[in-house]
């Protein structure tokens, strides 16, 4: 039986969590935070995002790391059997399964489909890395520049193909220990580059006005704005909540996924913070303070307004230009760190999609990695064949916002309703470094779902 079977476990402590933290920390940080930030009202956003963190983020993450280690126990380590685990754990086994079925079909829907976009984002990084060493963007408006990207289909189907193959890969032979050692190297690296590039960009002056300085950008996203947030209080609201998910990777089994490999004493309480915290600085800290105060500076604030998808591959090169030459190497490696903290988000949903279909279908990890690729090249075709990326932004909507939002309503039936909120309190502590707050148990039992609950009533009223 695979429950008995001896599973792999994080080989150090330090691993699992920059593991964790290259699993969160992604293109989400980077290119989705401040689009997200940009389009709804900057400081509007930070509102509700803040909310969600601490009634949805922290309370789910410990949600998930625990019924990850858990299920681990049983072999299993995706979302799908994690109800079965707790059918096991607990009473209820029927509903369980219900929810198992459900759960299990949305998370792999979502999966698949965030990725058909998200992979696309990598390959702009790849492109963006190779723009900078030849000085493509160098001289041009780069604004123009990007739309001229998207457009060049070749350019965007052979970097775009790049990232797939590698995933592709890796998945296919099963890399698992490398991905820990290589998360090692290049987690530190992308927050060193990451904190010298803030500092250039907060203090970065607008060639244009003197009154579009970078700290007019920071202004625009630290300063609480209620009154566009009551004007569009359930959108923003929303998109808030499930960036949360989305940054911290929450929701679809992903984490649960990597903990199922933590070893059974072993702290997850401290663990899982730490990774919070980890994620938290790099997006609101420094993915805040990069690509808006450059737009800001030197594309100006209605662009930034426009809260356009490529908003950070319009804002970048702009540094790295006014860097001069050392400018083209800064820039070349910035990319293809984002490159590879893309890449190392991706292959964590890769691995779990495998993972899932193995444990809960039976499909033969080789074959799984196939069936994974096509699905990938059939949904992420009609994102390259639309340079107008209307398509693109209704989706990132419709599954960064609204779906996960939903299956951290699964997160929460698992843990108060079929777990117990005691058992999984007890279990979250077993080989814990620290002591939660019980505070959050109730958060958990009480605030988490209603916020989840009127955010989707809400929002679905305001839809029609
Ligand atoms: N958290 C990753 C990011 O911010 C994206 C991701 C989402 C990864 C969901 C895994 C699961 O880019």
């Amino acid at each position: 039986m695979s429950s008995l079977k001896e599973r792999e476990a994080w080989a150090t402590r330090i691993g699992l969590i920059l593991s964790m933290a290259g699993n969160a920390v992604g293109l989400g940080n980077f290119w989705r935070f401040p689009r997200l930030l940009a389009a709804n009202g900057g400081g509007a956003f930070m509102i509700p995002y803040f909310i969600a963190l601490l009634l949805l983020g922290i309370p789910l993450m410990w949600v998930e790391w625990a019924t990850g280690r858990l299920g681990g126990k049983y072999g299993h380590g995706t979302l799908g059997p994690m109800f079965y685990i707790m059918a096991r754990e607990s009473v209820k086994p029927r509903k369980a399964l219900i929810f198992a079925v459900i759960g299990g079909m949305i998370a792999f829907s979502v999966t698949t489909l965030l990725n058909s976009y998200y992979i696309h984002v990598i390959g702009w990084t790849a492109a963006y890395s190779i723009y900078s060493a030849t000085g493509a963007y160098y001289g041009v408006d780069t604004v123009n520049f990007f739309f001229d990207h998207i457009k060049n289909f070749q350019m965007v189907m052979v970097t775009w193909l790049i990232p797939m193959i590698l995933l592709f890969i890796a998945a296919f032979r099963g890399v698992s220990k490398g991905i820990e050692a290589f998360n090692k190297v290049m987690m530190p690296l992308l927050y060193v580059f990451a904190v010298v590039l803030a500092i250039r960009s907060i203090t970065i002056g607008s060639p244009i006005r003197p009154d579009w300085s970078s700290f007019a950008g920071l202004n625009y996203i630290w300063k609480p704005d209620f009154e566009a947030l009551s004007k569009n209080f359930w959108v923003i609201s929303l998109a808030a909540a499930g960036k949360i998910f989305f940054t911290l990777s929450l929701g679809m089994g992903i984490i649960q996924n990597y903990a199922s490999y933590v070893r059974k004493g072993d702290d997850i309480a401290l663990s899982a913070l730490t990774t919070a915290s980890l994620n938290e600085f790099a997006e609101v800290i420094l993915g805040g303070s990069i690509a808006i105060p450059i737009a800001y500076a030197y594309l100006g604030p209605d662009v930034v307004r426009s809260g356009s998808l490529g908003l950070a591959f319009m804002a970048l090169p702009n540094v790295f230009t006014s860097m001069g030459e050392v400018g083209r190497f800064f820039g070349t490696i910035w990319f293809l760190l984002l490159f590879f903290a893309g890449w190392t988000s991706a292959i964590a949903m890769y691995n779990y999609l495998t993972a899932l279909l193995e444990e809960d279908l039976k499909i033969n990890r080789k074959i799984g990695a196939v069936i994974v690729f096509l699905i990938y090249l059939m949904l992420g075709l009609p994102v390259a064949l639309d340079p107008t990326l209307t398509y693109f932004a209704e989706l990132d909507n419709w599954v960064g916002s609204y779906l996960l939002v939903v299956l951290g309503l699964f997160d929460v039936i698992v843990a108060v309703w079929l777990f117990k909120p005691n058992n999984l309190w007890k279990e979250l502590h077993e080989g814990a470094l620290i002591k939660v707050p019980t505070f959050f148990k109730y958060v958990l039992m009480t605030l988490t779902p209603l916020y989840i609950i009127i955010l989707l009533i809400g929002t679905t009223i305001d839809y029609y």
